[in-house]
């Protein structure tokens, strides 16, 4: 795409959406009941099998591969790929073009504020693009947290033991540097049994009067455990804490409202769950929350009173082609629709749980109760190691999911997996239990 304005007004709709999922009418409807799998929400039947099948056409995984690791990292659809390709080469081709203008192209990010990324992915999470910073990863989000909330030496912040380090780390730096003091609630584990009372109960039991953060990862990395943000979000607004929901396992699996979760920041990783390019990150905050959030790291605009998250996006030169990726992951998310992705990827969960408990010798390491399942799963075979599971699967039938050591692997379903991928995997999962 040579031409410049044709480049611009592409980025503003969606063209790089392919034909197919250009317009809602690809979003193949019905009457495809007949190849629905019986094994979905109702809701998720009515659209039938057709539809996925459709979609996943716009994968380039290896037709024979199966991947059930997006926890770790997602595959983009062919969509993104294509526009970060696209963006990168118009880049190097048209540098010369760039006239520094206000109202004209610019070539790299650090500088701008990128209000349309703000503003598709702030659509994504029900939120205004103005409350959301754009960065790396979430484990930028933390640190900005960790590091720029107001906080005193003694304050206490409370996080659990199994927090992923890029959801809890900066706050122990600020801990060790700055005498702030990190509470920990210990866990359950395996967390099979856990409930949703049992957790806010234990976040009550590590507060006290200096508490100023609660850390809530809205699905833990290593068990795999949805927590109850709402319920937390409003017992810590009650208390004067300030909630901080990690949403790196949640951004693009769940349908996150940020408003209705109740919480005061949200951070997430959307190279995850949401299939954007790598090395995309995001940051919301709540508006009335920003004016006691410093910069961690500062360039120009650090101190922008008007546009504050943007002075949170204070990182010097970076890579524009990956946000012109985030926004297409974005529009490609939003067609499909956030819960109708969340149905369908958690009704794989739920059939792969289901099928686990008819298996002699697997245990659900995850939670069970109904309002801590996802579309995530940790389990165990009894008398194998995490990476045997994950070996058998993949030397026997290219099927990938992750070993996390003694307790097992996580098996993460999402939208270019299939309910029969769940039941290939049941049997070979069966037929390893019995050897
Ligand atoms: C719950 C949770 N928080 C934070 C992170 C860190 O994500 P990133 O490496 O993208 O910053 C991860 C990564 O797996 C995670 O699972």
């Amino acid at each position: 795409m040579s031409d410049r304005r044709s480049f611009l007004s592409a980025l503003a709709g969606l063209p790089f959406l392919p034909k197919a999922l250009s317009s809602t009418a690809h979003l193949p409807t019905g009457p495809l009941a007949d190849s629905a799998d019986p094994r979905m929400p109702s809701q998720i039947r009515a659209t039938g099998e057709a539809f996925w099948t459709e979609l996943r056409k716009e994968f380039t995984l290896n037709k024979d591969e199966t991947f059930f690791n997006t926890g770790t990292l997602g595959a983009s659809p062919k969509a993104v790929q294509e526009a970060v390709i696209e963006h990168m080469r118009h880049v190097d081709r048209d540098i010369a073009r760039w006239d520094y203008y206000a109202d004209h192209e610019n070539y790299f990010t650090g500088y701008y504020q990128e209000m349309q990324y703000r503003d598709r992915l702030a659509a994504v999470i029900g939120a205004q693009g103005k409350d959301i910073a754009l960065c790396q990863n979430a484990t930028f989000g933390m640190n900005f947290l960790a590091n720029g909330l107001e906080m005193a030496a003694g304050d206490e912040i409370v996080a659990t033991n199994m927090d992923h380090p890029g959801g809890r780390m900066g706050f122990e730096l600020r801990a060790k540097r700055y005498g702030i003091v990190t509470k920990q609630i210990t866990l359950p584990d395996p967390a099979t049994d856990l409930t949703p009372d049992q957790l806010v109960d234990l976040y009550l039991g590590q507060t006290t009067p200096k508490t100023k953060l609660w850390a809530i990862p809205h699905i833990n990395s290593g068990r795999a455990t949805r927590f109850p943000v709402e319920r937390l979000s409003a017992i810590a607004r009650e208390r004067g804490i300030f909630s901080a929901v990690d949403g790196a396992q949640s951004l693009g699996h769940l349908a996150v409202d940020v408003n209705a979760l109740g919480c005061d920041a949200f951070y997430g990783s959307p190279h995850k769950w949401l299939l954007a390019p790598k090395g995309n990150g995001m940051l919301w905050v709540r508006p009335d929350k920003q004016q006691h959030l410093w910069s961690t790291i500062a360039s120009s605009a650090w101190d922008d009173q008007q546009d504050r998250m943007f002075g949170l996006m204070q990182m010097g030169t970076g890579n524009l082609s990956l946000l012109v990726g985030l926004g297409v992951a974005c529009d490609f998310h939003r067609q499909i629709g956030s819960q109708k992705v969340q149905d369908r990827i958690v009704g794989m969960g739920d059939q792969l749980r289901e099928g686990l408990k008819k298996i002699p010798g697997a245990t659900i390491v995850s939670p069970t109760h109904r309002e801590l399942t996802c579309a995530s799963t940790v389990y165990g075979i009894q008398g194998k190691k995490g990476n045997e599971i994950q070996d058998f699967l993949w030397n026997r039938a290219k099927i990938r999911v992750r070993s996390i050591g003694d307790h097992g692997v996580r098996h993460t379903c999402h939208i270019y997996n299939s309910p029969k991928d769940v039941d290939r995997t049941l049997a070979l999962l069966t037929e390893l239990a019995r050897s």
